[in-house]
């Protein structure tokens, strides 16, 4: 039957589209189901795109390379949300939006304190998505698009406050204080030297504005999925935080560190390297399920970020710069052996450098990529309740028992 499937698609002009109809035609006549739904299309988005032999990364068309440039965090909220970049007073006005919207209800509050604190902050972070429900009875109403687009708004301006909470443990942690732009804030719940100065907030916008969205990812499907059964904005973004808590997805960036530390030494790179090789195991920070390519927003940290804090005139801590010689080092040895299997370092791999040389715990590092996505999880599901997609509900092949009777011996 093959053959005949080929033919018919040379038909298609589109060339790309016939490798994936290929692709997806020969995994069905070879396993009769798609394992994880891979390179399945399971909705129509015009958020974002990615071209992985290119290895290019748009946002509403615009390379995330520019928009990290040039960009701010409240520009690109507003490209996503609304479809395009921000004029002038609309770019304050919802600056000003989201400033305005940050607090929490004091229970909620005093709730995310009395959280116990080996609790991780990513389980935190969901727990408290959907203590924000309490405070917003309306928002079983998922039909209409303004209110929606309000609640996508006041939730990204509520994250960096449940973790600025449970990190200092004090629902006033930012009392007296001001603000005049979100980047400057959220750098401050993790550390209030470094929102001081202009240089290190620029690092840590570009790193949110590269993080913002990702097409189809383990997270943003989770968010479709639950959206798709009209579930709350906040029932549908806590999945997605426990999505992205795993170490297959955004928990990568904390083990990276953990990675490098345990490896100790530049020396001890080859070895290390070959014993995870060995034993089957997965070096964290290395691989992508899209990217055949460098990952362009690993490539970015690597030629736009990490020269501004570990260039030779700076005065580097040297244990830190310890860290960026192994992450070096790993680096090449690792696109040398795996040269033939087109895996390359994607954005976790520098990113955990970037948010260690800021002086952040590598238990928050996943939840500074969640501030980025929550932009593109709330575009997500605020776009899927416009298009009125069916509720997700993809099929299995049973692969159980036949039906089977209980036997009773009569009394
Ligand atoms: N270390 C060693 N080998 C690897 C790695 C890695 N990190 N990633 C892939 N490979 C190898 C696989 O063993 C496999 O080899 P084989 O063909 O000989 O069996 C081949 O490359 C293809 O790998 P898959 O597992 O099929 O790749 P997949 O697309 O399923 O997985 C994933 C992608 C999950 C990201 C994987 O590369 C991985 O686990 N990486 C480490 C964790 C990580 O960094 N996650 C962050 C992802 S990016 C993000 O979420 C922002």
């Amino acid at each position: 039957m093959l053959p005949q499937i080929k033919d018919a698609l040379k038909k298609l002009e589109d060339k790309e589209l016939e490798k994936k109809y290929l692709q997806l035609i020969t995994t069905l006549l070879e396993k009769g189901y798609f394992p994880g739904l891979e390179g399945v299309p399971v909705a129509k988005s015009s958020i974002s795109n990615i071209d992985g032999d290119k290895g290019l990364l748009t946002f509403r068309g615009y390379p995330v390379q520019e928009l990290a440039k040039h960009g701010s965090y409240e520009e690109i909220c507003f490209l996503l949300l609304k479809g395009d970049l921000p004029l002038l007073e609309e770019r304050i006005e919802l600056t000003e939006d989201l400033l305005d919207h940050k607090e929490l209800d004091d229970s909620i509050a005093e709730t995310i304190v009395s959280m116990d604190d080996d609790l991780h902050p990513m389980h935190m972070l969901s727990s408290s998505i959907l203590q924000l429900q309490s405070a917003d009875a309306g928002c079983f109403n998922v039909e209409n698009y303004q209110h929606n687009l309000n609640r996508a708004v006041q939730l990204i301006a509520k994250f960096p406050t449940i973790l600025g909470t449970y990190r200092k443990q004090d629902p006033n942690f930012a009392e007296g204080e001001t603000f005049d732009s979100l980047a400057r804030y959220i750098l401050y719940c993790f550390n209030e030297e470094l929102a001081k100065q202009e240089k290190w907030i620029n690092i840590f916008e570009q790193l949110l504005i590269l993080h913002v969205d990702h097409t189809m990812n383990n997270s943003t499907f989770s968010v479709r999925a639950v959206g798709s059964s009209k579930a709350s904005i906040y029932a549908s973004i806590a999945t997605a935080v426990n999505s992205l808590s795993g170490p297959l997805h955004g928990g990568a960036n904390e083990r990276v560190i953990k990675m490098l530390e345990e490896i100790g030494d530049p020396e001890n790179v080859e070895a290390y390297l070959e014993e995870k090789i060995n034993n089957k195991e997965k070096i964290m920070g290395i691989g992508h399920r899209v990217y055949q390519t460098y990952d362009p927003r690993a490539l970015y940290l690597k030629e736009n970020i990490i020269p501004r804090i570990f260039n030779e005139q700076s005065d580097v801590d040297p244990e830190l710069d310890n860290l960026y010689q192994i992450a070096k080092k790993l680096e090449k040895t690792a696109l040398d052996k795996f040269a033939d299997k087109d895996i390359y370092p994607n954005v976790d791999f520098w990113s955990g450098l970037v948010m260690r040389a800021m002086d952040i715990e590598p238990k928050y590092f996943t939840t500074i990529f969640a501030l980025g996505r929550v932009i593109g999880w709330t575009s997500h599901w605020v776009e899927n309740m416009e298009v009125k997609n069916k509720i997700y509900r993809p099929k299995q092949l049973y692969d159980g028992f036949n039906t089977r009777h209980i036997i009773r011996e009569e009394k």
